[in-house]
């Protein structure tokens, strides 16, 4: 069933040398360990442009676009049954440049539709994984704020489809020692099995 489905990451990370490109690069050796099919959708490799400008608006109501590299993403989305999602919490949020791809790729008639004011998806997405980094402890974050951390991201995902949401985050960061980032680093392939394996599409 897993090795019919296809996975898709959203990778929102400016360095190489940072952690969350070292959960890339496990995710990556995890999936192509058990030959699941995936793409990439690389933002900054990609020098996306996040920003939604006048021309891109002014079509945006008919869910049209202008910015050609949407296109793409569009397609990649539509045919991602796992999708996720891996970045730094910048702000108490996500980076820039994964609110301006919320923004501009999830498009009506394309990804999603809100039909009084309920969403409709047009994809085939059915659960997502996130894969994020901060300075905060995970209860820190979590827990505080009123949830709002996990609720900026949880309502594009769960809006295009998925039912499910995990999410992992290697809290407290800056002060990690390095036995507690390998500890952490060691956990991601088990995570990517028990996302892939998980039988969400079975069950629906
Ligand atoms: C612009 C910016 C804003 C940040 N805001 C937060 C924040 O609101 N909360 C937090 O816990 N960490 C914050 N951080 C710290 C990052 O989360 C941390 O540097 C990152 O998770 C480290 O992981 P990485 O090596 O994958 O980048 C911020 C960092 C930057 C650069």
């Amino acid at each position: 069933m897993s090795d019919q489905e296809q996975v898709t990451i959203v990778y929102v990370h400016p360095w190489t040398g940072s952690f969350t490109h070292a959960e890339l690069e496990s995710v990556k050796q995890t999936l192509d360990a058990k030959n699941q099919p995936y793409s990439v959708i690389d933002l900054y490799a990609d020098d996306f442009d996040p920003i939604m400008r006048a021309n891109d608006l002014s079509v945006y109501g008919n869910g049209d676009f202008k910015d050609p590299m949407v296109g793409r993403y569009i397609e990649t989305i539509q045919k991602t049954n796992k999708l996720i999602l891996m970045f730094p919490i910048w702000w108490l949020s996500a980076p820039a440049m994964l609110k301006g791809f919320f923004d501009k790729v999830f498009l009506a008639n394309h990804i999603i539709n809100f039909v009084d004011k309920e969403p409709v998806s047009h994809t085939a997405v059915n659960s997502a994984m996130v894969l994020s980094t901060s300075e905060l402890t995970n209860d820190e974050m979590f827990k505080g704020y009123d949830g709002s951390v996990e609720r900026i991201i949880n309502f594009p995902l769960e809006s295009i489809g998925a039912k499910q949401v995990t999410w992992h985050n290697m809290g407290d960061i800056i002060v990690a020692k390095r036995p507690a980032l390998e500890a952490y680093l060691k956990q991601i392939p088990e995570f990517v099995n028990a996302f892939v394996d998980d039988g969400v599409m079975e069950e629906a």
